[in-house]
């Protein structure tokens, strides 16, 4: 199922887009809840809640900062780039967009569990949500499998957690089960309420951006709802003249979890093949994404690109965005890692403006940056694309791993002062 709205097909758009822009201005100050999410700020795009005081469930999502990149944008020699960091929403990722969305519907449908599979983040945005809206919710997770930020969130959240001994793939086969035989609302992003409310994401950085549309938008690909939501945002914004040219949407994926790059490289977007999922970046370890044949769609009308980068060029790549004092989870630092692929086969040029969606906070996953800057992130991995010595070693300029020195300050002295005339 999808959403599509009235009035759309016709000539005449059916809003003002002068006026909607200046409501959506004007809700910046309000003090009312719905006013002040960044979701339901633009609910004449999204579907209608009915009684929205007894059923919308916001934590004033959305409101994500847009972030120059400086020495990111000099190191792939692009003059304007910027990141949108969606890990700045109340449960670190992009996830709570979506999640306010579909958690009201379930709400209002008065339903008592909501559940999905999830590699980590969807299942945190979801405890959060059911949490706040009186409701139980069933996570499903790969065992062993999701960061330990992720886990955490939703045992705190009080979500009945179950990590089954499969992958991503097969919590979601077992959970399209679970839904048939009992009345359990589905959360995962083939709910269409989750892609609406993602919409925004896309529809706040145009208002961030002065409605002058960048060149490209970048963005990673896992179960791919996400880039069918900002697509569509796009498509239905030029429809509702908000903005006068579509960017190019560019979808990224980790090699080892590269089955839409595949589909659309190899068979021209004319089926998709399902693999066995292996990255490092866990939260797109995804072998049979649901929303593939949306975001070709949105792809295509949009003019993007696919690309598909290396465990040793994400891990890179992460440290680049920390060292320009943002951070981000591994997953979304696939972005920076392909418009480095895009702007070396020309796709992207260095006059163009580019926006990277970054999709979670670099607190969800501790765990791999303190491995990748100790220097053993590759050690002993059961990753498929396991990376060769030489390709490990180009990144190690990046590598700051912690000093253990004695507790006296001519040590720390010396310390600085080395560093002090390394960085002559
Ligand atoms: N980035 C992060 C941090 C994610 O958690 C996900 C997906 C993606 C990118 C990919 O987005 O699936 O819409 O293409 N995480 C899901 C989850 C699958 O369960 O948390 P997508």
């Amino acid at each position: 199922m999808e959403f599509f709205f009235p009035g759309w097909t016709s000539d005449a758009p059916a809003f003002d887009p002068a006026a909607l822009k200046s409501l959506w201005l004007k809700r910046r100050t309000s003090l009312d809840a719905l006013d002040q999410s960044g979701v339901w700020r633009f609910r004449e795009l999204l579907p209608h809640i009915a009684n929205p005081e007894e059923h919308v469930i916001t934590l004033r999502e959305g409101n994500t900062p847009l972030y120059r990149l400086p020495r990111c944008a000099c190191a792939v020699d692009v003059e304007n780039l910027h990141a949108k960091h969606q890990g700045m929403n109340p449960t670190a990722s992009f996830k709570d967009t979506g999640m306010t969305v579909a958690a009201s519907s379930a709400h209002q449908g008065k339903f008592r569990w909501v559940a999905c599979a999830s590699t980590g983040n969807t299942s945190a945005s979801m405890a959060a949500y059911a949490a706040r809206g009186n409701m139980r919710s069933l996570v499903l997770i790969p065992d062993g499998k999701i960061s330990w930020g992720k886990l955490s969130q939703s045992l705190d959240y009080g979500a009945l957690t179950c990590q089954l001994r499969t992958d991503f793939d097969g919590c979601v086969r077992i959970l399209n089960e679970l839904v048939r035989q009992k009345p359990v609302y589905l959360l995962n992003s083939v709910n269409p309420y989750r892609i609406e409310g993602q919409k925004t994401a896309a529809i706040e950085l145009m208002e961030q951006l002065a409605w002058e549309p960048p060149d490209h938008i970048i963005v990673p690909g896992g179960n791919l709802g996400n880039s069918s939501a900002i697509g569509k945002a796009l498509l239905e914004m030029r429809e509702l003249k908000l903005i006068s040219r579509l960017p190019k949407l560019s979808i990224i994926q980790a090699h080892g979890a590269n089955p839409f790059y595949r589909s659309v490289r190899e068979f021209g977007g004319k089926k998709l093949e399902p693999m066995t999922a292996d990255t490092l970046a866990s939260a797109i370890r995804i072998g049979n994404p649901a929303s593939w044949k949306k975001a070709l769609r949105v792809l295509q009308a949009t003019g993007g690109e696919v690309e598909e980068v290396s465990e040793v060029e994400i891990a890179a790549a992460k440290a680049e965005i920390g060292a320009d004092g943002i951070g981000c989870e591994p997953a979304s630092a696939v972005t920076l890692a392909g418009l480095k692929k895009l702007r070396r086969n020309g796709f992207v040029k260095s006059g163009e403006a580019v926006v990277l969606i970054l999709t979670g906070h670099a607190l969800k996953d501790p765990d791999f940056t303190i491995k990748f800057h100790r220097g053993d992130l590759f050690a002993g991995t059961s990753v498929a694309a396991t990376p060769d010595d030489a390709e490990v070693a180009q990144a190690k300029y990046l590598q700051r791993a912690p000093l253990v020195l004695d507790a006296n300050l001519g040590a720390v002295i010396a310390t600085l002062d080395a560093a002090e005339g390394n960085s002559k």
